[in-house]
């Protein structure tokens, strides 16, 4: 068997290239849309890549899946309940996938997504039992995945999903779809953990059904170009990678001044928050643009006007900003520290 697990750091994405030594067979999971390492890799090491799978519908990064497939004639592969408008072949309950002697077993869990599955996988020549499981969306390490949307009932059905992994042996290693960012609030970080550890030790997994789908209910913000990402991954649209680019530096503005360098630059103001953040306390004559919209609303901003971007904490507006950046927005800056800071340097919040 070969294994590779590949982190994402701009996305806190992990995808997974997983194959046979002996069959020279190859299976990758949750590719991004950048296929180059997969298939770099798959030459390095003389491996065909035969089957490309993704764990749900991704709403925070564009999927590479079809273009990895038609790129090494693999068979592309999706949850059977995935709305896209595009062909593919469905994965149900039990089905599996044969990778040499390795054995990919689909179970469905739904939650985070309607559709979303995780991958059970036996290494045959080890053990008929299963050494890992591909959780998705559905179990990270330290947290669970969020319902994209299905409030309640979607909850409902992470609670039963998270439990049904819950019941593999403790040994099974539990290798997640996310290390961090949007779709989780208070990851671990660490990229890989077990069944047994997370039983014993995710905060999540000791609540009660009804506490647990409180928990999870409670909103959360969407991630960057939500909007976008999702009408790509369907099909119904292509926005390319929209991914901000690696040179794409921000500048950042102090809270302190930041009064200052809105007045001087009579800068537009930019809060990627959601609404609910937003009427909670916002800037003078700042505009609401959640972030999920940022990539589907582009034209109704002026590029030579300077923009500061704001969120909470400025994690979420550094990214924004460097998306914009590498779209044109050149008078663009980041407010540092976000709302938080610009609440503690005194300045003046409206509700
Ligand atoms: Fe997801």
């Amino acid at each position: 068997m070969y294994f590779k697990q590949f982190l994402h750091d701009s996305t806190g994405c992990a995808s997974y290239f997983i194959a046979s030594r002996r069959s020279r067979e190859a299976v990758v999971v949750d590719p991004q849309h950048d296929v180059q390492p997969y298939v770099e890799l798959a030459a390095d090491r003389d491996y065909s890549i035969r089957h490309v799978i993704d764990t749900h519908i991704h709403a925070d990064h564009v999927s590479g899946n079809r273009r990895l497939a038609q790129l090494a004639g693999a068979e592309l592969w999706l949850p059977a309940k995935a709305d896209v408008a595009f062909a593919y072949q469905a994965l149900n309950e039990d089905d599996q996938l044969q990778v040499g002697q390795i054995r990919l077993r689909v179970l469905q869990t739904p939650g985070h997504r309607p559709e979303a599955i995780c991958l059970l996988v036996t290494n045959l020549e080890r053990s008929s039992e299963p050494a890992l499981v591909l959780s998705g969306d559905t179990l990270f390490v330290g947290d669970v995945g969020r319902p994209d949307f299905g409030g309640p009932h979607g909850a409902a059905d992470q609670y039963r999903s998270t439990r049904r992994l819950l019941a593999l042996p403790d040994w099974v290693e539990v290798f997640p779809a996310h290390f961090e960012g949007a779709c989780g609030r208070s990851m671990c970080g660490r990229p890989s953990s077990t069944i047994g550890f997370e039983r014993r030790f995710n905060p999540m997994l000791q609540h009660e059904e009804s506490e647990f789908v409180q928990l999870v209910t409670e909103p959360t913000p969407r991630p960057l170009n939500m909007i976008a990402v999702v009408a790509t991954n369907r099909g119904v649209a292509d926005y390319g990678s929209l991914r901000p680019n690696g040179t794409s530096r921000v500048d950042s503005v102090a809270a302190d001044w930041a009064p200052k360098w809105i007045a001087e630059r009579q800068a537009c103001v930019l809060d990627v928050r959601e609404p609910w953040e937003f009427g909670a306390g916002h800037i003078q004559h700042a505009v609401c643009m959640p972030q999920a919209d940022l990539a589907i609303e582009l034209q109704c901003f002026d590029r030579e006007r300077s923009l500061l971007v704001v969120c909470e904490s400025g994690f979420r507006s550094a990214r924004a900003a460097a998306f914009l950046k590498s779209r044109g927005f050149n008078r663009i800056a980041n407010l540092s520290g976000g709302m938080l800071a610009w609440r503690r340097a005194g300045n003046r919040v409206l509700t």
